[in-house]
């Protein structure tokens, strides 16, 4: 299913599997979820992550996944349609802002990415980056992976701050990097 998208469509899809539960794990980490209202993810293909986010989350806190993929879509429908607090979006992250207003989410604490920013056309990463570090607030965080650190710059040119640590048990390994506070915001 994930090797058949990404043959369709390898600059959007970006991987050939699914990421590992050790990398979800790390993802997840950094989250607060006592005090997380609204957590949004971008591009949660078959649910990894989200799977994570949902084992840990108040039953009041939103979660919003945005999935431009049809396919991968149908899948989040099914598998976490059923769940109140949680919003499935067949759309690109780039309308984030649009998104949010149309379900009247006025604050988010943390947007966790799956998005493959390294294949990803240059000004829809821009505008993406442009968004999130506006829409986040101040003690939220952005949260994403990447298999090199090679677009490092492209994040530091929106956050003020970005830690990062490597999970080599990922195939292929991988960086999670974490983003605070927008640049010149
Ligand atoms: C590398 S896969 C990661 C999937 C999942 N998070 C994981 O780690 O297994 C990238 C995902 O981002 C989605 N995607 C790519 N561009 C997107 C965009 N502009 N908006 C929302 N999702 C997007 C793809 O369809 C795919 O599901």
């Amino acid at each position: 299913m994930f090797i058949i998208e990404y043959i369709k469509n390898p600059r959007l899809v970006g991987a050939i599997a699914p990421s590992g539960r050790y990398l979800a794990d790390k993802m997840v980490n950094e989250i607060n979820f006592n005090k997380a209202k609204c957590i949004v993810e971008f591009g949660p293909g078959t649910g990894v992550f989200t799977e994570k986010i949902l084992s840990k989350v108040k039953e009041d806190t939103k979660v919003l996944l945005i999935e431009v993929n049809n396919e991968f879509y149908n899948i989040l429908k099914e598998k976490y349609g059923y769940k109140n607090n949680v919003i499935i979006i067949n759309d690109s992250a780039e309308n984030i802002d649009i998104i949010l207003k149309q379900n009247n989410i006025k604050n988010v604490d943390y947007i966790l990415s799956g998005l493959p920013f390294a294949s990803l056309p240059k000004e829809i990463s821009r505008t993406i980056l442009n968004k999130t570090a506006k829409i986040i607030n101040e003690k939220g965080c952005f949260i994403t992976f990447q298999y090199s650190l090679f677009k490092l710059k492209l994040f530091e040119n929106y956050f003020c701050s970005i830690n990062y640590k490597k999970e080599i048990r990922n195939l292929p390994p991988a960086y999670i990097l974490q983003c605070r506070g927008e640049k010149n915001g």
